[in-house]
């Protein structure tokens, strides 16, 4: 997709950290914007901050991992803007706990935010995107947590695992297809951006995680400082996903250096070794 201007956007996630940036970087680029996110006083002062003209801004409280709402939010999208051409799955949470401390309530809401709002995202939107015949965009958001096993992430890298292997095989179709919607898949490492506090948007419907202890509450912090401590920003990430948008390019995995991590994953596959752990 090399047209932005005029074109619709729709970002989930786009109260905070990378869908934030994402949003800037469309309004930059002259498209309409159909924002969501599930904090909506942050969201509305978010689509205030972008300072564009009103008649090209929606945006509307959704929580993504509901099929209701990314089907409503996808009616919204075409009914205001005649057509979307440029759809970001970015919403996310994560939880850093031990494989057998997490409770069936903290799996449903984390694979319910990361990775069922990317399948009701391609179901609600992907057909119509199709339909109208101008071409598009789908990016959707995973992390290096799609391409390695860390652990203290169990949740987090099943539902990222999901978001990579759902958009490979989108890929594939969508070729096969000869569609002209691309397809692009967002793998950060550490953002400083305020996922660590992923907590406070945790549906009530799932009650609260019970507090970390002993290993979960040493991953926990563990992750909290990596997250802090992340060289690249949310603003690389818009630029490098525009780039990859504009050029039709698959792949976009920002943090270079995780390459060795990667390649010793595949090593381990490929020499049946057991699973090298990192310090
Ligand atoms: N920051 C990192 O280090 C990092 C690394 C790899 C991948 N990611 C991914 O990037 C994406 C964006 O995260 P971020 O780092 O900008 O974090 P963030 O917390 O700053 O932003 C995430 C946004 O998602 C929204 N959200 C949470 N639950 C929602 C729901 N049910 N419905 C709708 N919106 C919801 C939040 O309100 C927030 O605005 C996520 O998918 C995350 O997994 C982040």
């Amino acid at each position: 997709m090399k047209q932005f201007r005029d074109r619709t956007a729709v970002i989930t996630g786009a109260a905070s950290g990378i869908g934030l940036e994402l949003a800037r970087r469309a309004a930059a680029e002259g498209m309409n914007l159909v924002l969501a996110d599930i904090e909506s006083a942050k969201l509305d002062a978010a689509a205030a901050s972008l300072g564009i003209d009103a008649g090209r801004i929606l945006a509307r409280r959704t929580d993504v991992s509901r099929e209701d709402e990314i089907a409503a939010l996808a009616d919204a999208a075409f009914t205001r803007f005649g057509g979307v051409h440029l759809l970001c799955n970015n919403a996310g949470v994560g939880l850093t706990r031990v494989s057998w401390e997490l409770s069936t309530a903290d799996w449903n809401w984390v694979l319910g935010v990361d990775l069922w709002s990317v399948i009701h995202g391609i179901q609600h939107f992907l057909p119509r995107m199709l339909e109208q015949g101008e071409g598009g965009h789908v990016v959707n958001t995973s992390s290096v947590a799609g391409l390695l096993s860390t652990p203290g992430m169990a949740a987090y890298n099943v539902a990222k695992h999901g978001v990579v292997t759902l958009s490979e095989t989108l890929y594939g179709e969508l070729l096969a297809a000869k569609a002209r919607v691309g397809v692009s898949l967002l793998c950060p490492a550490w953002v400083p951006t305020a996922i660590h506090e992923s907590g406070r948007n945790r549906q009530d419907r799932f009650g609260a995680a019970k507090p970390a202890e002993g290993l979960s509450a040493s991953y926990e912090q563990r992750m909290a400082s990596a997250v802090k401590s992340g060289r690249l920003t949310a603003a690389d990430m818009a630029s490098e996903v525009f780039a990859a948008v504009s050029e039709d390019r698959f792949y976009v995995i920002p943090h270079r250096k995780i390459n060795n991590a990667i390649q010793l994953r595949m090593d381990d596959i490929m020499q049946l070794r057991n699973p090298t752990q990192l310090p």
